[in-house]
């Protein structure tokens, strides 16, 4: 009798789990903002006089806030793989004039739920990655506007993917770890209990995600990032941007003030890592994920050992220290390590650059940048 239900049980969770054939077949119709016809109908209709109808091999993409840090480059790639047409970046800032020549630009308020909606279906959207979010720096002056644009603005989103049987995308951080939780290494379950407000509203996301997808099947799909190193941005107030701003100082002034101790270890990640992890994990098969939120990590350093390295291409860099008391306290909270073991097994992932490709790259770009630009590298 038992060893019948040993074999029954996972035989029906297979059968049950049709989820590899397309998300939406365990939508159990949600009735959420009033709308209860069925996503599926819908795309039947579609396909009777339309053959160009995105699918599970090709997807139409919508990124929300995409012309942050993270959104521009991402669609590269996705447009690399996906044709031009199939990745719509949006956000309610004006683009630069180049972002245009990439590709469909359109305005998009996270905040305005008809519009995304109309985008949604005016262009046949099957994945949305959602970016959008107010800066840390900007956001603890104006709290009650960043709670809204990052907490609404989820919940927007959120209900749509359910709505439209969209695969979601939302990145989740480091910062949704706090000083209670096991910091070397972080596993992907542990106690989360942070103490910004950063970390509180990205623990919300990633619970609403997930119970979203245990009760209706939501595809949603969420990656905790490491402090992301970019050439392209300037780096802005957070607790991880000392780690871009050194390399310009190494190639302006010769000088960093460093505001956290010389041996605070964070997890860090190369741009290009990360947005090849974002890009393969929406990628795998809904089958494959015995999670919905993964860590995924690269390398851990401490200013003085990115310094240490950077000596290599740069001798005469000189780093202060100063420590902040507040981004020290939070960067303290934070994990060492993350342990992304679930996320290889699962998925496949795998970082590429470690500290010293890390450097290099780095530092050849931001040359590359300044001297084009007609500034004096040192
Ligand atoms: N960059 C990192 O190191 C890092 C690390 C971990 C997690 N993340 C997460 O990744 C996401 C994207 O990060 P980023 O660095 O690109 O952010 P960013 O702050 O650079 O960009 C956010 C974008 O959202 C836009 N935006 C603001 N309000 C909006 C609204 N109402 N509607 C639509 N768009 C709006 C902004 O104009 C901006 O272009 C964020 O959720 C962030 O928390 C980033
Ligand atoms: C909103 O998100 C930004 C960036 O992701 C973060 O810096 C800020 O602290 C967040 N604020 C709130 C209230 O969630």
């Amino acid at each position: 009798m038992l060893s019948g239900v040993r074999v029954w049980v996972p035989l029906a969770a297979t059968l049950f789990r049709t989820s590899c054939l397309g998300g939406c077949n365990r939508m159990r119709s949600p009735q959420f903002r009033g709308f209860s016809w069925s996503p599926r109908l819908i795309s039947r209709w579609n396909t009777r006089d339309s053959i160009d109808l995105p699918n599970e091999d090709n997807p139409r993409i919508l990124i929300t806030g995409g012309l942050g840090q993270l959104g521009v480059g991402l669609a590269e790639i996705l447009r690399k793989q996906y044709g031009k047409e199939n990745v719509i970046l949006s956000d309610i800032k004006k683009p630069p004039p180049e972002v245009y020549q990439c590709g469909p630009f359109v305005y998009a308020d996270v905040l305005d739920y008809k519009n995304l909606r109309e985008l949604v279906v005016n262009y046949r959207i099957t994945w949305l990655v959602h970016y959008s979010a107010l800066l840390s720096v900007v956001g603890e002056a104006n709290v009650a506007l960043a709670r809204k644009i990052n907490i609404t603005g989820l919940h927007n989103v959120l209900d749509l993917a359910l709505e439209s049987c969209l695969r979601l995308f939302v990145p989740s951080t480091i910062g949704a770890f706090g000083p209670t939780s096991p910091r070397d290494p972080a596993p992907d379950l542990c106690v989360q209990r942070p103490r910004t407000i950063y970390g509180v509203s990205k623990v919300h996301g990633e619970l609403m995600g997930e119970y979203l997808h245990h009760k209706y099947g939501l595809d949603f799909r969420c990656l905790r990032y490491p402090g992301v190193i970019s050439a392209n941005t300037q780096p802005g107030g957070g607790t991880t941007d000392y780690a871009v701003q050194i390399f310009h100082d190494a190639l302006s002034t010769g000088h960093h003030e460093c505001y956290l101790r010389a041996d605070t270890r964070l997890p860090m990640m190369h741009i290009g890592d990360c947005h090849r992890a974002t890009v393969e994990f929406m990628q795998a098969p809904e089958c494959q994920l015995s999670l919905r939120t993964y860590n995924i990590a690269a390398m851990s350093f401490t200013p003085e050992e990115v310094a240490t390295e950077i000596r290599k291409h740069v001798p005469h860099l000189k780093v202060t220290y100063n420590p902040d008391p507040v981004r020290q306290t939070i960067a303290d909270s934070w994990p060492v390590r993350f342990d992304d073991s679930n996320a290889r097994r699962d998925w496949g992932w795998k970082s590429m650059y470690g500290l010293e490709e890390l450097v290099s790259d780095m530092l050849s770009s931001i040359h590359d940048k300044r001297t084009s630009a007609g500034l004096p590298v040192s």
